[in-house]
């Protein structure tokens, strides 16, 4: 059974998912070299924000597979380093989004009304109501900074307030903000205009201190500013400064660049309101989160496709179900020309002819290149970091695309060459192969020989010059040593010319066996691969 660690505080509901799928610790609090000390047992991790999956921490995860982080914010996972081992990254967006939405609001209605003042003030005895007089939402500025799940959901309930919104992120369109009632501005200019600013954009090297000390002088004089997105994203040095300088009229923070923040400054402003990294903490999203967390984990450890991958882009939701016979297809046949080729191979070329209507052409070419680096490497070669580990090992790869009919069929085509080899024929193969109406993967062509077979199981392939006798030679041979024959298929060009033959084996080809068949008298090459249960047909649509 997999076993999933569970590092940081997860919803029950979550923890009770995982349960039916997999062996599960929660274990919450650990110090580094506790993480250190038992993650090589763990096939999955999942974390909050507390857990800092450092390139340590992954290297020490030897089995881990998947990385979940339940919540939006991946800053507290290195990524790259999960890329490069093969790990795959999953968030859970969207679950956690009206939460952080009406935090935003609430921390901002406690700032400018001195919500979290006035109790402590009125519970320590006093009655003062004109100290706490506040401002109100209405026909103020607001500027988003960051239109995302969480920035949009702020931004319609500001426009509710009767709020003019501003919008800046230079991904997203003018019209996109235009259509929730707001406006597209720069930066600066959002800077300069809104009445109070706040942050919905994640934390990368990119944006860290994206309101530093020019920027937050650029902000109005006067003007509130709101961080429940990430600390690091504001110069907290240059908040303090501007809020004591009065500058800025309070700041409403929920995350800090160090939490716990103690000793900051910034929570002895009497302007400042702070909440302890709170706004995706209501029961609802934290369920949310947990379930999604739990289901992708285990999905993504049953090897399915999950849309909520953070390193594997590209994925459109409803996508997955098109993609996956094609992944496992091109997969196959990258171990298939893997196992045909002699010596290292120096370029890959990835072909489609067709029409790629619903195929992303990026991670099918992902999904061949791990197929094929798979034999060869000792790293875990995924999806994931094959592009990465073929670059690396100095492989070109290059990817075709030929256009076609829509009702044309659609053919996937790897070509693999080696930089030496002991003859010319051996230095370049190919495979191609198409995905049948039922799903299953079968190959069409073998080094340009026409073949149809389903790409699966125990395949012994040969080439050899068309001559009476040769393929008895090879059945006899493998009779006499016990190795049993399924299927056998020709492709030639021409009678008696070159032609490869395929044949599927019941049985597990001994090294010795194929050395043998190696010297029948006629045969250029023969190799070997075991590609594993042959493809099942996907079950038909009901009704
Ligand atoms: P999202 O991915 O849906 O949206 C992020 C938006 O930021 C995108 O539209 C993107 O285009 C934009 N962006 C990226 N770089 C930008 C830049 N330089 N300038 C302006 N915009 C830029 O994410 P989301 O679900 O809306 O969450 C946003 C962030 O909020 C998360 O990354 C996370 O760090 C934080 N968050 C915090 C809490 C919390 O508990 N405090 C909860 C949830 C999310
Ligand atoms: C997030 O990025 O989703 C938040 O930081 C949520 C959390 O509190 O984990």
């Amino acid at each position: 059974m997999v076993k999933v660690l569970v590092s940081d505080p997860l919803a029950e509901a979550g923890v009770a998912i995982l349960r039916d799928g997999a062996a599960v610790d929660v274990q919450t609090g650990l110090a580094r070299e506790e993480l250190l000390a038992i993650l090589p047992g763990y096939d999955a991790l999942i974390v909050r924000s507390e857990t800092k999956v450092t390139a340590e921490v992954l290297r020490a995860g030897t089995k881990l597979r998947v990385v979940a982080r339940a919540g939006v914010g991946t800053d507290n996972i290195d990524v790259a380093a999960a890329t490069e081992r093969g790990i795959l990254v999953l968030n859970t967006p969207g679950p956690n989004s009206i939460a952080a939405a009406e935090h935003t609001l609430a921390v901002t209605l406690s700032l400018l009304r001195h919500v979290a003042r006035a109790d402590a003030s009125l519970r320590a005895g006093k009655w003062e109501r004109k100290a706490f007089v506040g401002s109100e939402l209405y026909r103020k500025t607001l500027g988003v900074v960051g239109l995302g799940r969480i920035g949009r959901e702020v931004t319609s309930r500001a426009r509710a307030f009767g709020m003019e919104v501003l919008i800046y992120d230079p991904y997203v369109s003018a019209a996109a903000a235009e259509a929730l009632g707001a406006t597209a501005a720069p930066l600066d200019a959002l800077l300069e205009r809104a009445d109070i600013v706040t942050l919905h954009l994640p934390l990368l090297p990119e944006t860290r201190g994206i309101l530093g000390a020019r920027e937050l002088a650029r902000m109005k004089r006067g003007a509130f500013l709101i961080n429940c997105a990430r600390g690091g994203l504001v110069d907290e040095a240059a908040l303090h400064a501007a809020l004591v300088g009065g500058h800025l009229a309070g700041a409403g923070l929920d995350v800090f660049e160090r939490e716990p923040p103690t000793d900051s400054p910034l929570l002895t402003l009497p302007n400042v309101v702070v909440t302890p990294h709170l706004a995706a903490s209501s029961a609802e999203a934290q369920e949310g989160v947990g379930i999604v967390a739990a289901e992708t984990t285990l999905a993504a450890l049953r090897g399915e496709l999950v849309d909520n991958a953070v390193n594997l882009p590209g994925l459109a939701p409803g996508a997955l179900a098109a993609l996956k016979p094609w992944l496992d297809l091109a997969d196959r046949l990258g171990q298939l020309l893997a196992a045909t080729i002699d010596g290292p191979a120096v370029t890959l070329e990835l072909g489609f002819t067709g029409a790629m209507a619903g195929i992303n052409p990026t991670i099918v070419g992902s999904a061949a290149l791990a197929g094929f680096l798979r034999a060869a490497i000792p790293e875990q070669a995924t999806l994931i970091n094959a592009r990465l580990l073929a670059a690396r090992r100095g492989v070109r790869v290059s990817e075709r695309f030929t256009a076609g009919r829509p009702d044309e069929l659609l053919t996937f085509e790897l070509r693999a060459s080696a930089a030496h080899a002991e003859d010319e024929a051996g230095h370049t193969h190919s495979a191609t192969g198409t995905v049948e109406g039922d799903g299953r993967a079968r190959i069409l062509a073998l080094d340009g020989f026409a073949v149809s077979l389903d790409l699966g199981g125990k395949l012994l392939f040969i080439s050899h010059r068309d001559q009476p006798g040769r393929i008895g030679a090879v059945g006899t041979l493998l009779g006499a040593r016990g190795v049993n024959i399924a299927a056998m298929q020709v492709g030639r060009q021409q009678v008696r010319g070159q032609a490869v033959m395929i044949v599927t084996l019941d049985d597990p080809l001994p090294r010795p066996v194929l050395d043998e068949v190696r010297t029948i008298e006629g045969l250029r090459h023969a190799h070997y691969v075991d590609l594993g249960e042959p493809p099942m047909p996907m079950p038909a649509d009901e009704g």
